[in-house]
């Protein structure tokens, strides 16, 4: 495909020169039209028993987007007391929230107790803690299914190779300390990893979890974690995650199980990045095109700071090149290596990338499928203010919906 933000009418006749400037670049600008059909998607994912999606916010936490979230009716997990501040702000109420960290002291455990709110332990001694900070209460735990899966082994979370959950030959244990401290479990959650385009490694975790599941007594709910990719190669006309062959593999897994459990429990699952990462372009400028030792270097302002993705995972991220908001052709291409402004040898966006011959300065760069573990992960490397978010609503009006951060913020820490 030429163009991914033409061939989806992405800023919805909004020229995107007059959106930066505005607002300046670089800058995040998300679709209200794309949240929306993604978090829609995921609320189907089983259709047949009792379910909720809980959209895993350290994806993106912005306020506007967990709003979004709240009025499609899907509910949210939490990593930390930053993550649950924020969607009690947005208004979920503490039911629709659960809290999923691992290794938190006891003011974090505390506050999702004193909110009400459903807490998975990661490990044999969080539970212990959870206990003696909340006798006779419920929570949940986290079991490491023994499956793990991911686009890197930075993000593969189950498994006997990672620190996550309390593996299979510790549940006597979860009991015992359950009994000592006259604790409810009313769920068990996992999450293999994240980014699989091919849902076998997920549903033999959901099969061994299930398997799991019948050492416990009337559990309430059962949690499969998230993970379903998306598309990163866009212009290369790669395939969406089959959703509905998904749906169609995992029901009889489920309907085997409810037939053997005796009760239906409710399930969910955690997905992230499907919710929001196609989401969300990155427009940033092009300030400097070199060559260095016969190599071709096109300078921009997205940094890692920006979007650290690809420096580190590797993670490939399409790029257009945009002028006067137009996105140039892919008819003739040349091998370049886009860079962003921070000092490190590792601050490449796309390294040996064919694109459009012809980069000039002052063209905008933007970047496809950012929204998440994008700006979540942004920072201030090299004393640079993060970027500004802007939501193209599904009218076509362009909203600021997190301002740019500015030089004065940084020194307010001081
Ligand atoms: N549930 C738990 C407990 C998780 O740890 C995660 C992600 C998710 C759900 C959501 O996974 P997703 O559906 O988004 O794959 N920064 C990396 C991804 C790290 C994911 C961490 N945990 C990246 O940019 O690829």
């Amino acid at each position: 495909m030429n163009s991914y933000v033409e061939a989806v009418n992405y800023f919805k006749g909004n020229n995107p020169e007059d959106i930066v400037k505005q607002y300046g670049t670089p800058v995040y600008m998300y679709s209200e039209e794309k949240l929306r059909k993604q978090m829609k998607a995921v609320a189907q994912v089983i259709t047949k028993y009792p379910y909720t999606a809980n959209y895993s916010v350290k994806a993106n936490t912005n306020l506007e987007i967990l709003k979004i979230a709240l009025s499609e009716g899907i509910n949210c997990d939490a990593m930390s007391v930053g993550e649950m501040t924020l969607l009690l702000k947005a208004g979920f109420p503490k039911e629709r929230i659960f809290f999923v960290p691992n290794n938190v002291g006891v003011e974090e455990l505390q506050f999702a107790i004193d909110n009400g709110i459903m807490t998975s332990l990661d490990s044999l001694s969080q539970l212990e803690t959870y206990g003696e900070l909340n006798p006779g209460g419920k929570c949940a735990v986290r079991i490491n299914p023994g499956v793990g899966a991911g686009h890197h082994e930075k993000v593969v979370t189950a498994g006997k190779k990672t620190k996550f959950g309390i593996a299979e030959e510790d549940i006597d244990k979860i009991f015992e300390i359950a009994k000592k401290y006259n604790l409810t479990i009313a769920g068990i959650n996992q999450h293999i990893g994240s980014l699989f385009m091919q849902p076998d490694p997920y549903l033999q975790a959901v099969s061994n979890l299930l398997r799991i599941a019948h050492r416990f007594e009337n559990l309430e709910f059962i949690d499969f974690g998230g993970g379903y990719g998306i598309p990163y190669h866009k212009l290369d006309d790669e395939a969406e995650y089959d959703m509905e062959d998904f749906k169609k593999r995992l029901e009889p897994i489920l309907d085997e199980f409810v037939e053997s459990y005796g009760s239906t429990p409710l399930f969910k699952s955690e997905p992230g990045r499907y919710c929001v990462a196609e989401s969300s372009v990155i427009l940033g400028r092009v300030h400097a095109v070199k060559q260095n030792s016969g190599k071709k270097y096109v300078g921009t302002d997205i940094g890692m700071n920006v979007l650290v993705r690809p420096s580190m995972y590797d993670s490939w991220h399409d790029i257009e090149i945009l002028r006067d908001g137009k996105p140039l052709s892919r008819e003739n291409l040349e091998e370049i290596s886009v860079c962003g402004n921070i000092c490190e040898s590792g601050d490449l966006l796309a390294k040996d990338r064919q694109l459009p011959v012809g980069i000039e300065k002052g063209d905008l760069a933007c970047v496809l499928d950012t929204g998440a573990y994008g700006y979540s992960m942004c920072s201030t490397y090299n004393s640079r203010p993060r970027p500004a978010e802007v939501l193209i609503t599904e009218s076509g009006e362009v909203k600021l919906i997190r301002r740019r951060e500015t030089i004065e913020d940084l020194m307010k820490l001081f």
